[in-house]
C-alpha cells in the first residue's frame, strides 16, 4: 500500500449527511475503476463484510448497512489507476459527488498507518478490522483444494504466523485493528471465512 498522509482529517460536507449513491453505481464505478478481477474481488468481499456485519451485529437499517456496504465496495477503488494516490483519488471523487461524509472518512480511515486518519466509530474500526484479514483468508482458501469448505480458524491462524506465507499482507495492521475491537481474532476469522466464501 502506498504511504501517502492525506494530510487532512476532514472529509466531505456535513450537509451532504445521508447522501448514499446506489449499490449499482457504485458497482459501475469499480467496474470503470477496476480491471483486475482479483482486486475488484477483494473489495465485493469487504463490502459484504461490512453489510453483512452492520445488518447482523449492529441492528442496522437499510440505510446505514448501504453505507457500510459502499464503504467496503469502494475503499480500493483508486488502487489500480492511482497506486501513488491511493485513497486521494476515490475521496476527492466521492467529495464531488456529495457522498455522505461518514462514508468518506471511513474509506480515509481504512489504513491508520498509511493515511493519517484514525479509525474511530464502529463502520471505521471494522472497515479496518475486515480490510487486510479478508485478503488473508482468501489467499488461504486459494492455496486449498477445496477452497472454502472446511476452512478452519486453526489453519488460518497458522499461516498468520508463517511471515513467508502472503508477505505482503501486513500482520501488524492486523493485530492492531484488532486492538482496537472487542471482538476476538479468532472470531473475527471465523466471520470472514463464513460471510465470504459465496461473494463472486
Ligand atoms: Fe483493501
Amino acid at each position: 500500500m502506498a504511504t501517502h498522509n492525506l494530510g487532512r482529517t476532514s472529509f466531505g460536507n456535513a450537509k451532504n449527511a445521508g447522501n448514499l449513491m446506489p449499490i449499482e453505481e457504485a458497482n459501475e464505478l469499480l467496474n470503470e475503476w477496476v480491471t483486475n478481477d482479483r482486486l475488484r474481488l477483494h473489495m465485493k468481499q469487504v463490502a459484504a463484510l461490512m453489510k453483512t456485519w452492520a445488518i447482523e451485529k449492529e441492528n442496522a437499517d437499510d440505510h446505514t448497512a448501504l453505507k457500510w456496504e459502499l464503504a467496503g465496495l469502494l475503499h480500493d477503488a483508486d488502487w489500480e489507476k492511482y497506486p501513488d494516490d491511493h485513497c486521494r483519488i476515490i475521496i476527492e471523487e466521492l467529495e464531488k459527488k456529495n457522498i455522505d461524509p461518514e462514508v468518506i472518512h471511513c474509506i480515509a480511515s481504512h489504513g491508520p498507518r498509511y493515511f493519517g486518519v484514525e479509525p474511530q466509530n464502529r463502520m471505521e474500526k471494522m472497515i479496518y478490522a475486515f480490510d487486510e484479514l479478508s485478503g488473508f483468508v482468501h489467499a488461504s482458501a486459494l492455496i486449498r483444494p477445496t477452497r472454502y469448505e472446511g476452512m478452519d480458524v486453526k489453519s488460518v491462524l497458522k499461516k498468520l504466523k508463517m511471515p513467508s506465507f502472503a508477505a505482503q499482507v501486513s500482520r501488524e495492521d492486523i493485530n492492531d485493528a484488532v486492538s482496537r475491537i472487542d471482538i476476538s481474532l479468532e472470531d473475527l476469522i471465523q466471520y470472514v471465512i463464513d460471510h465470504q466464501k459465496g461473494v463472486s
